[in-house]
């Protein structure tokens, strides 16, 4: 059955957060549904994990994308096509994917076991519990992204580089930095025209459609690497730096200097933490990577 057939009344409410008088409209519907499918929310302070941090104080509600933001998703992408949802939180979306006429796959990964359980009893197979972080993650025509911009979506990238084939990305706007932060990298990426409206009023009121073409390994790539290489593996990074106008070179180690992630304008960067450096990849060249 179709969702709008079933509950005529969200026609008026689809796609329409710019008017927040619909807003607790919207809600109950999510609410509605949640009930229907059996969803119960954990209680969020009981998750003590430190990745989790970004999320500590927000409302439950405030992780979730609503049904109907799901429901346009999920119409818009090619029939018999499957998607993957990236932190798929409590897999609203997998409820409505096989409860309603979609024609179309779910996938969802999530790393909190407590959050995807229910989904995980009933949709075992769709459902992934994992770390984006240390799981490939496989290759898929649409992936859902809402997340904070971090080392998880680089990570991401990286696996998703290595098939060599173009995709759709469905992107909802996270802490207010997510898009602007992409814009840098935007010459990896095609951005669609025909983004879709939010049902319920977010960061901002657009579900961003990108389409990813895969990169070619390069300068440019290194620079969208590194961080997450060196952020999440024992990784050892040598970087050459120009000693003023001369011909000479420093050699900047990890293992010596001690670097880590950090962020210089909303770009990923390494920071040497001893010089108090942050590396401009402009100048700077990377020498090697490699084990400790
Ligand atoms: C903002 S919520 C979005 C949930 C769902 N996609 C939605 O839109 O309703 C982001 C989810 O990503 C999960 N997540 C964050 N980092 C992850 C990682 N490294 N691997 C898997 N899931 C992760 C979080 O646990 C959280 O449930």
């Amino acid at each position: 059955m179709n969702l709008e057939d079933k509950y005529p009344q969200i026609k008026n409410l689809i796609g329409q957060s710019e008017n927040f008088g619909l807003f607790n409209a919207v809600k109950s519907f999510d609410n509605e549904l949640d009930k229907t499918f059996g969803i119960s929310y954990i209680e969020e302070s009981a998750i003590t994990d430190i990745s989790e941090q970004a999320y500590k104080d927000i409302e439950k509600q405030a992780l979730l994308t609503s049904y109907l933001d799901y429901h346009q998703v999920f119409q818009d992408i090619g029939q018999g096509q499957s998607i993957i949802d990236l932190g798929a939180g409590y897999c609203r979306g997998a409820f409505l994917a096989n409860s309603f006429d979609y024609d179309i796959n779910y996938i969802g990964i999530e790393y909190q076991q407590g959050r995807a359980k229910q989904a995980k009893q009933i949709f075992d197979k769709d459902i992934l519990v994992e770390d984006i972080l240390k799981f490939k993650v496989p290759y898929c025509e649409n992936y859902f992204i809402y997340l904070p911009w971090n080392e998880v979506f680089f990570k991401f990238i990286y696996d998703l580089n290595s098939y060599a084939k173009e995709t759709i990305f469905y992107i909802i706007e996270s802490h207010g930095d997510f898009i602007e932060s992409l814009d840098f990298y935007k010459d990896m990426f095609i951005r669609e025209v025909d983004d879709l409206k939010t049902s319920i009023p977010r960061h901002d009121n657009t579900i961003y459609k990108y389409r990813f073409k895969p990169i070619n390994p390069n300068k440019f790539l290194e620079k969208m690497y590194l961080p997450f290489l060196y952020s999440y593996k024992d990784t050892k990074i040598e970087v050459k730096s120009k000693v003023g106008t001369s011909n000479d070179y420093y050699i900047w180690s990890s293992s010596t200097l001690g670097m880590r992630l950090n962020y210089y304008n909303n770009r990923p960067c390494l920071f040497l933490e001893q010089s108090s450096r942050y590396l401009d990849f402009n100048s700077d060249e990377v020498v090697s990577i490699g084990n400790r």
